[in-house]
């Protein structure tokens, strides 16, 4: 079931390379990690690993999947996840390593967890500047998934200490590097070909976006079908009827299962809302592409992650 604490104990480590070694070694376990960024510190988990990003989500006991933003080490990784048009080529070489977020098409082969960007064929990648993160990102080899580093609704951390006063004992590991420069989260920007579309404010101005490129940048409401961060409602929903809280599965339908019960697909045969999370996207994106007409879904209990995986849900089948 959803752990209200996984970790017992929070150890705290200075970034040396003792420290890095520990953070990057649970990292490869599917661990979520707390690590500073010029921004603010971020729990940080394998992008490419559901279940490690499903963990991200139940230590923050956030209600909802937003996605998250993909951290990088180098240029090379990130072309490796996302296509670059020639707007986001001009504001990489202007503002990378830095407080720059760009929400860009995921290739069909990109390896990131569907749960990371909540089903969306975009994904939204930086690359930082702390050498703290960069260097864990190196050492694990992945792309890491990472939110600011404190419960939902609370107050982003820019500290080790406000960590650990807002996630103490339920992450395993804080790497402490002082405090974090900016102490705001980063600009996010939707780069088009002829303009920038401006997602969240940030350290890099909007005016500083068209220095650099020549372009317009734009609300989101001027870029058609581009919805502001926080109150992202456009997550993936399938194109088919969903049935949600079905005790059996409904005649016709794709079924998917949480718990023992006959079902053509199940979240998590044992029950385990952190699995089922993991799950989610892939299991409704495969529904959607069965040859079924409609979907069907277990009821899934309304604790832990089950309130997030219920909220997605419950927009899914709107
Ligand atoms: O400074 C920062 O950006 C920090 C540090 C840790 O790097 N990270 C951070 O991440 O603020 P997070 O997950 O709290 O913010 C992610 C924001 C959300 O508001 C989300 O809606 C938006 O990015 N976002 C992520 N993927 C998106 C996508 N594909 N399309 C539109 N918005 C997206
Ligand atoms: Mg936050």
């Amino acid at each position: 079931m959803s752990r209200p604490a996984r970790s017992a104990e929070t150890r705290i480590r200075s970034y040396d390379s003792a420290g890095l070694a520990e953070a990057a070694a649970l990292i490869a376990a599917g661990e979520p990690v707390a690590v500073p960024t010029e921004t603010v510190y971020g729990l940080a988990a394998d992008a490419t690993n559901d279940l490690a990003v499903a963990r991200i989500y139940d230590a923050k006991g956030r209600p909802s999947f937003n996605p998250l933003i993909v951290h990088v080490s180098d240029l090379a990784m990130a072309r490796r996840l996302v296509s670059f048009n020639a707007t986001a080529e001009r504001l990489a070489a202007a503002f990378w390593p830095g407080a720059l977020t760009m929400v860009l098409p995921r290739l069909p082969d990109c390896p990131v967890a569907g749960l990371a960007s909540a089903g969306l064929p975009t994904l939204a990648v930086r690359l930082p500047s702390h050498p703290a993160m960069r260097a864990l990102i190196s050492a694990a080899g992945v792309p890491l998934a990472a939110p600011s580093a404190n419960r939902s609704g609370g107050i982003s951390p820019t500290r080790a200490a406000h960590v650990l006063a807002s996630l103490g004992g339920r992450i395993p590991f804080i790497l402490d590097a002082g405090p974090a420069r900016d102490g705001l989260e980063s600009t996010i920007v939707r780069p088009l070909d002829d303009a920038i579309i401006l997602l969240r404010p940030g350290p890099v101005t909007p005016a500083q976006l068209e220095t650099a490129t020549g372009l317009p940048v734009r609300d989101p409401e001027a870029g058609a079908g581009i919805t502001a961060p926080g109150q992202l409602e456009s997550h993936y929903a399938p194109s088919k009827p969903l049935m949600l809280n079905c005790d059996v599965p409904a005649p016709g339908a794709f079924h998917i299962g949480f718990g023992p019960g006959p079902c053509q697909r199940n979240l998590s045969v044992g029950g385990d809302l952190v699995e089922a999370a993991a799950n989610l996207f892939a299991l409704l994106h495969e529904a959607d592409e069965s040859a079924a007409t409609r979907i069907s879904i277990a009821p899934i209990p309304r604790t832990g992650l089950g309130l997030a995986i219920n909220d997605r849900l419950r927009r899914a089948a709107a």
